[in-house]
């Protein structure tokens, strides 16, 4: 659902050119509108033509908006609206110094990933996919005290690598479950956050060698690329269970299938891989011990719905030069 925004007032012609439509104010047309009208993704070669010239761009995480890019849609380009929190396919350097401003989909997106990172995490530790299948296969013969037994949250500790908005909003809905201890890295200790949850502000390894669940919930940067590889892996225990619903190439994934595989950590859970769609033939799938979801973090109806209305408004305010209802700081 990109939309290619050409700010020029526009009216409407007939024949109409496909694909273009104008988004009128009470003053007459604001801006002409070209919209890649389909779920699946725009093809790059569309993505490039359509950009070239334009003064607004709606993009969704799957579209790298590069250098190249950047350079294609040359000078008009005043306002990049994102349908996502996540802004690692943006190149933000080239994007300030060309004094373009971004937009994108904090806040609204928070409880519904949280439930879905919550929803991943019984997932994995309780062994749901298995259990259902063996009931399909007919590995189901008789209750068996030892039989598809997982790991509990009750008195359990809990490592959130990332409590920003997500990670504070996971760690609230995994405490009523008898969690006893929450820890935390970031960037910097969070007192004023953290507090609520009484959660304790660590190393990452520290964070790895004392939790029995681990949720990454950072945003992928530079600092965050493959922070989770064979050194942390090999710092969790044994029984403990990581789930990321931040990005994929936080994980070094070959690190964590060595890490499944042989046993040295229990199971994983996670929405995001790399690449995305993860290939059907990929070793992770092979794994009775890990959990792959789609990237679904944010999809509920109502949750794009909003997604969608505040990207859109971003794109427009920015158009208009007005303060955006969701700007990201540059
Ligand atoms: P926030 O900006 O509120 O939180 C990001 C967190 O990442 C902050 O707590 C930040 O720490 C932490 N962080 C940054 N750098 C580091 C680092 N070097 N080490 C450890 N932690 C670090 O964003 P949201 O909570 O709204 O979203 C987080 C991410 O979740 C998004 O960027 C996106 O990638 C992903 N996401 C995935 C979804 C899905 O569908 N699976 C849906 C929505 C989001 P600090 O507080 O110290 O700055
Ligand atoms: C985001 O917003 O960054 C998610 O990955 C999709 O909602």
């Amino acid at each position: 659902m990109q939309l290619v925004i050409e700010a020029k007032p526009y009216l409407m012609q007939d024949p109409h050119p496909p694909g273009l439509s104008s988004i009128l104010s009470s003053e007459g047309p604001l801006c002409e509108v070209e919209q890649w009208d389909s779920d699946e993704p725009i093809p790059s070669k569309e993505l490039e033509r359509g950009v070239a010239g334009a003064h607004g761009l709606l993009c969704l995480l799957s579209d790298s908006v590069d250098k190249r890019l950047l350079d294609i849609a040359g000078a008009n380009l005043k306002v990049i609206s994102t349908l996502s929190v996540g802004v690692d396919h943006l190149a933000l350097d080239e994007i300030k110094k060309r004094g373009i401003r971004v937009g994108y989909t904090p806040d609204v997106l928070t409880d519904a990933t949280a439930e879905l990172a919550v929803s991943l995490l019984l997932t994995t530790c309780r062994r749901l996919p298995e259990a259902i299948e063996e009931v399909k296969n007919g590995g189901w013969t008789s209750w068996k005290p030892l039989w598809m037994c997982g790991y509990g949250l009750t008195h359990s500790t809990v490592g959130i690598l990332g409590l920003g908005r997500i990670g504070q909003a996971i760690a609230r809905r995994l405490k009523p479950f008898g969690v006893q201890r929450f820890l935390y890295t970031g960037r910097q200790p969070k007192p004023q956050e953290a507090a609520e949850l009484q959660a304790e502000f660590v190393s990452t390894s520290q964070l790895a060698a004392e939790s029995d669940f681990i949720v990454v919930a950072c945003s992928l940067t530079p600092a965050t690329k493959g922070l989770c590889n064979k050194d942390f892996f090999q710092r969790m225990k044994k029984t403990a269970v990581f789930i990321n619903i931040s990005r994929g190439d936080v994980v070094n994934q070959e690190d964590l299938y060595q890490a499944l595989a042989s046993g040295q950590i229990a199971a994983a859970g996670l929405d995001v891989t790399t690449p995305e769609p993860l290939p059907t033939n990929h070793p992770l799938l092979t794994l009775k011990n890990c959990v792959i979801l789609p990237h679904i973090g944010s999809a509920t109806y109502k949750t794009r719905n909003t997604m969608s209305l505040l990207a859109a408004n971003n794109l427009l305010a920015g158009l208009r030069g007005e303060p955006m209802p969701s700007e990201l700081k540059l």
